[in-house]
């Protein structure tokens, strides 16, 4: 017999997601509403705007040469002027007033190359991380695979909740607080809740850093997927922003959301010390994302496409948010006890059922759903691994990719499968 192939240790720790196996069913089946996939929506993609940009840089020979040869690790120079020109715009600041120059911004394969390379930069097998829970659970598979263990704090609509994470750190004895490398922060809409730090957190969040950073410097990672995506209220100012001499926070940032996943490209903001290490790890990795996408990518943002594409996206989701936001209201009744969180913006709505409800991959409520037609994502996936008690009474709804009837039939066949559930558990028991 063929003997096995000898797996690192690193490979045995790297598990399958959990949600594969939803995008697959998704996939295969064409009848099924999919409120789970966290996909943009496809008709919003820029094609024709990327076919332009792609038509001017190939129909000159000498940009299309420099395009379509290798780029640097770091990332095309103008590029990364004009990400940094695009983050002071958010912000309504200046490059001086976060002390970053386009030397401090590197250009990755998506943001989640960005998360992976920081996290690999950081963390030995045993160290400590801490994350909201719930949070975005691709991340927590990296974290997994790199063996750092989860100190999980919990969150509500208003993001991590900065209270407990002070509790927590207050615990930590001192060898904990040298494993404590980082904390990862998803600042706006997050994935899967919707909820978004509010502002007073983030002060706090910025200041605990601070004081617990004694004898070794704690990173903030800062992933801003979403920013962008905001239907409702006023912006506010990132984690970053409070980082004035660029010393705790990295962040992380992506074409994915508001321009194309398919582009694959991520951004960082990092503080200064860390670019060295993490060029290096990038080296290592791809020595550098697709070139021809990066002058793509310059051409949207200098043309002003991008920053229209981003009106035309925003406006487009406040639809479907409100219209998958009213199909609750209209098809779960307040006797179910059924809540859910009021996203700003983002692709997310978080959806919390009474605790005898249990949305788990092997509870009842999916097992009807799949029968009715129509798919989301059992909370329980979105927390982090080794937690003690991991709730079953939640769901993560994405209005991204389905269309607007889809919303609306989704949500009704969801809540037949709801009813049926109920009607199942006050059924009495034959004896
Ligand atoms: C919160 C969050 N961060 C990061 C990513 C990674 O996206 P990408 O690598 O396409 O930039 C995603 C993708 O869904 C996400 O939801």
């Amino acid at each position: 017999m063929t003997p096995a192939f000898g797996l690192s240790q690193l490979s045995l720790r790297t598990c399958d997601p959990p949600i594969s196996y939803f995008m697959q069913q998704a996939v295969e089946n064409p009848n099924l509403i999919s409120l789970a996939a966290g996909l943009v929506d496809m008709e919003t993609l820029p094609a024709v705007e990327t076919r332009a940009h792609l038509q001017a840089i190939l129909a000159d020979s000498n940009s299309a040469q420099i395009a379509l040869q290798y780029g640097t690790t770091q990332g095309l120079a103008e590029l990364r002027q004009a990400l940094l020109e695009h983050l002071c715009r958010l912000e309504g600041c200046t490059p001086q007033d976060l002390h970053l120059s386009a030397q401090d911004v590197v250009i990755t394969t998506g943001s989640q190359q960005l998360l992976y390379i920081l996290s690999e930069a950081l963390l030995d097998p045993g160290d400590l991380v801490i994350t909201a829970a719930p949070s975005y659970f691709v991340y927590h598979g990296v974290l997994q695979s790199l063996g750092a263990q989860v100190l999980a704090v919990p969150g509500d609509e208003n993001g991590l909740d900065t209270a407990a994470l002070e509790s927590v750190l207050a615990t930590l004895n001192d060898t904990e607080r040298r494993r404590l490398k980082l904390i990862y922060v998803v600042s706006y809409f997050e994935n899967p809740t919707g909820a978004t730090l509010s502002r007073d957190r983030r002060q706090h969040l910025f200041e605990l850093v601070q004081r617990y950073s004694r004898q070794q410097r704690i990173l903030i990672i800062e992933d801003a997927a979403y920013r962008e995506l905001r239907y409702e209220g006023e912006d506010l100012p990132s984690l970053k922003r409070f980082d004035r001499h660029n010393e705790y926070v990295a962040l992380a940032m992506t074409f994915s959301k508001p321009w194309a996943p398919g582009v694959k490209l991520g951004y960082g903001f990092l503080p200064r010390e860390l670019m060295p290490v993490v060029l290096r790890i990038k080296g290592n990795h791809d020595f550098g994302s697709a070139n021809l996408v990066q002058h793509a990518a310059l051409q949207s943002l200098r043309s002003g496409d991008y920053t229209r594409h981003v009106q035309q996206l925003v406006q487009h989701y406040r639809r479907k948010r409100d219209t998958l936001l009213q199909a609750l209201e209209e098809c779960f009744p307040k006797h179910w006890g059924i809540r859910w969180w009021h996203p700003q913006g983002g692709l997310y709505v978080w959806v919390v059922c009474p605790r005898k409800l249990d949305t788990g991959p092997s509870g009842p409520l999916l097992e009807q759903a799949l029968r009715e037609g129509v798919l989301y994502v059992p909370g329980e996936f979105c927390y982090p691994p080794g937690m003690p008690s991991v709730p079953r009474h939640e769901m993560r709804l994405s209005f991204g990719l389905a269309k607007q009837d889809e919303l609306r039939e989704g949500v009704r066949r969801l809540a037949r499968a709801v009813a049926r559930c109920l009607a199942m558990r006050n059924r009495p028991h034959s004896t």
